[in-house]
């Protein structure tokens, strides 16, 4: 028995680098562009958004250190909400600092063209919307929820994004200081978190390969 076993090392070994390496090429960050050509917009006269989000988020894989790009102009806002409170009120009157921030870029007047990329940085589901025209984009299915895997991991240069600026929306009620939140480092966990995760999906393979040699 312990020859064997002794023997079989080199093959786990080697196997388990197989199955590490398979996991790593299978997948690279993505850079998804929210609604796809139709951007992220809303039409006031027509009342509508310029595609389906919630139809556009559930056919669409999303990781860990994967961008959103949202396509758009300064008559939408980008909100990003842990809180799922917040999300179904459409408004961020009440948003907390910690869960909720704004990606907007600090422009002020009606339709000027703006690419907002937002980084995945946390597992786990999180929500988007537009908070613009007092909450009636939102209203209207200018929102979606998504849901970050673990997939390779976060990436170095995003271990510790910065925090986005908040910038009132134009016409926006709040403009008085009552500020929506701004970002903060705390909400991202700390890069020590992913360094054990790793460790600990390796040590996964490596019994799963045990496993699978024992049985055989
Ligand atoms: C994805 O978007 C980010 C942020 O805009 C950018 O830095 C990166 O180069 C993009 N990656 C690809 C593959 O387009
Ligand atoms: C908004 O919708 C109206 C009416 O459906 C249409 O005439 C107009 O071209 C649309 N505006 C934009 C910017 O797409
Ligand atoms: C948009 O449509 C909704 C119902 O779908 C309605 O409640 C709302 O008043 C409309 N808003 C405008 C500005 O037409
Ligand atoms: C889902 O995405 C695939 C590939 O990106 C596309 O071919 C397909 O039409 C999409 N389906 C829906 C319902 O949007
Ligand atoms: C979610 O946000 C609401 C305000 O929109 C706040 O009252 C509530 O405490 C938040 N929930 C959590 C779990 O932080
Ligand atoms: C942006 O909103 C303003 C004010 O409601 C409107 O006049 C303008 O047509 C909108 N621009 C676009 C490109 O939708």
């Amino acid at each position: 028995m312990m020859m064997a076993a002794t023997k079989a090392a080199p093959i786990r070994l080697f196997v388990a680098a197989l199955i590490v390496a398979a996991a790593a090429a299978a997948d690279t960050y993505t850079n998804h562009t929210v609604g796809g050509d139709a951007g992220w917009f809303f039409n006031s006269t027509a009342n509508k958004t310029s595609a389906d989000y919630t139809a556009w988020a559930a056919n669409t894989t999303f990781n860990l250190g994967d961008y959103l790009i949202f396509n758009t102009n300064t008559n939408q806002t980008v909100i990003q909400t842990y809180n799922k409170t917040t999300y179904s009120s459409c408004i961020t009157d009440d948003a907390l600092d910690s869960d909720t921030f704004q990606y907007d870029g600090g422009r002020n007047e009606f339709g000027t063209e703006m690419t907002i990329s937002v980084p995945l940085t946390i597992e786990g589901t999180q929500y988007y919307f537009s908070d613009a025209d007092d909450g009636e984009q939102c209203e209207q299915r200018m929102a979606f929820e998504i849901k970050v895997g673990h997939g390779l991991g976060l990436p170095p240069s995003l271990n510790q994004p910065p925090p986005p600026a908040y910038v009132p929306p134009p016409g926006s009620a709040n403009d008085e200081g009552e500020s929506p939140p701004a970002g903060t480092v705390a909400n991202t966990p700390p890069s020590s978190n992913y360094a054990v995760m790793t460790g600990g999906s390796f040590f996964v393979s490596v019994v799963v390969v045990l496993i699978s040699l024992v049985g055989c």
